[in-house]
């Protein structure tokens, strides 16, 4: 028997207006918290480490953030310290803007709980363990480190001082991909049969990050590695990729700038990533999931939503341009999950198994694109 339809849905008044803020409002909720604050807001002192592309967006947010106190910035060039000082006030500033020779003196500081890490990935490894030396949380730009050595050794440390070491794989916390994710882990797919990722850069990044980047599997693909194994909750055992270099610049270095990826699941799962180094049209940032029930897909973004409709055609507004307009939200929502972690109120969601599993991916692709032939992976970590 189906039950009659009442006149009034559960979540609204009898003036037929939401009585509950839709979940996927996050920014409203976000606004309720600040409105009904439900404790006394416990800040956490942290230094930044670099600030170039990724480090001027963390700046930005850990200013931002009620819940933090940024006592130090540490960043090697001095004219983009003294640009960082103009940024945060000048000397009246009680952030303290300094070299890296000021690194353990920074670190030594007893009131400094977490660091946050956002210089070349080369560099991780020695300042994600020094940190952990002295005590210190850690919230790493992605990879933590340049190879899987040194990722381990970097989590064994954190696990044998008991503290926090977080890999910042951005996308998981896009409300609209981890909105898709938990549909696909509540099973409403069914056993999935194909994924499929977008992923194109947007501005090409100069040749000078390139050629420290580590190349475009570990810099780039790693990101939509993590986002399908975590999508499927598994990792592939077999993976096929082709790459190549159009770029002249590129190819001297001996990367790519194009990649396809095909991962094959166990139980037969597929997916397929499509990466390029540069798109016109701007970040082109997709994800598509496929199953015996339905199709889920997240599209492309643009920050005005104006339609024009003329004799010629419809015209849409230009997609966000590049990561620092597309993920502002998810750095946030990263920033916030790292604070909870930091004071005891989440585990952290992304593992040292999940980030060693996506550097193996990664090194396994590379190999396949450079051999012309698959690879399978087994995981013994
Ligand atoms: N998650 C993302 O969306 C995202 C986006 C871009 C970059 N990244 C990652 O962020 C990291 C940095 O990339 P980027 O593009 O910002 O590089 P960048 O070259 O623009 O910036 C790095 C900054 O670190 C400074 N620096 C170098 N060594 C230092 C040290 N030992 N201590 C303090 N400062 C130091 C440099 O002077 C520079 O200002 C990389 O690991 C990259 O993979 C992540």
């Amino acid at each position: 028997m189906t039950s009659k339809p009442s006149a009034t849905p559960s979540n609204t008044n009898n003036t037929g207006t939401p009585s509950v803020p839709p979940k996927e409002d996050y920014k409203y909720h976000d606004f309720l918290k600040l409105l009904n604050p439900s404790e006394p807001n416990k800040q956490v002192t942290v230094a930044l480490f670099g600030v170039g592309r990724a480090g001027t967006i963390h700046l930005g947010n850990l200013l931002g953030n009620t819940r933090i106190i940024l006592k130090y910035v540490v960043e090697e060039r001095a004219e983009r310290r003294k640009e960082i000082e103009n940024i945060i006030g000048g000397s009246s500033s009680p952030i303290k803007v300094v070299g890296i020779d000021q690194t353990n003196a920074v670190l030594g500081d007893k009131s400094l709980q977490a660091v946050v890490i956002t210089t070349p990935t080369f560099t991780h490894k020695d300042i994600v363990l020094k940190a952990l030396d002295y005590g210190k949380a850690v919230f790493c730009e992605k990879p933590i480190a340049d190879n899987n050595e040194d990722i381990k050794k970097c989590y064994q440390k954190a696990q044998d001082a008991g503290l926090p070491l977080l890999c910042a794989f951005n996308r998981r916390f896009d409300p609209s991909f981890s909105t898709l994710a938990k549909r696909v882990h509540a099973g409403e797919l069914g056993k999935v049969h194909m994924v499929k990722t977008c992923a194109r850069d947007s501005p090409l990044p100069s040749l000078e990050y390139l050629k420290i980047s580590n190349g475009i599997f570990h810099d780039c693909a790693v990101h939509d590695i993590d986002l399908v194994c975590w999508t499927l909750g598994q990792f592939p055992t077999r993976v096929f990729s082709t790459a190549i270099a159009h770029r002249k610049e590129i190819a001297d270095i001996d990367d790519f700038d194009t990649v396809a990826i095909q991962m094959t699941f166990p139980g037969g799962t597929m997916a397929l990533i499509d990466l390029s180094r540069l798109a016109v049209y701007g970040y082109d940032q997709r994800i598509e999931v496929f199953g015996p029930g339905g199709m889920l897909q997240c599209n492309n973004q643009s920050s005005v939503t104006l339609q024009s409709f003329k004799s010629e055609g419809v015209q849409d507004q230009p997609i966000l341009y590049s990561f620092a307009s597309r993920y502002d939200d998810a750095y946030k929502r990263q920033l916030n999950h790292f604070i909870d972690v930091v004071q005891g109120k989440e585990e952290l969601i992304i593992t040292a198994k999940q980030t060693l599993a996506c550097c193996r991916i990664a090194s396994a692709a590379e190999k396949s694109a450079r051999t012309g032939l698959p690879v399978d992976i087994k995981y013994d970590d």
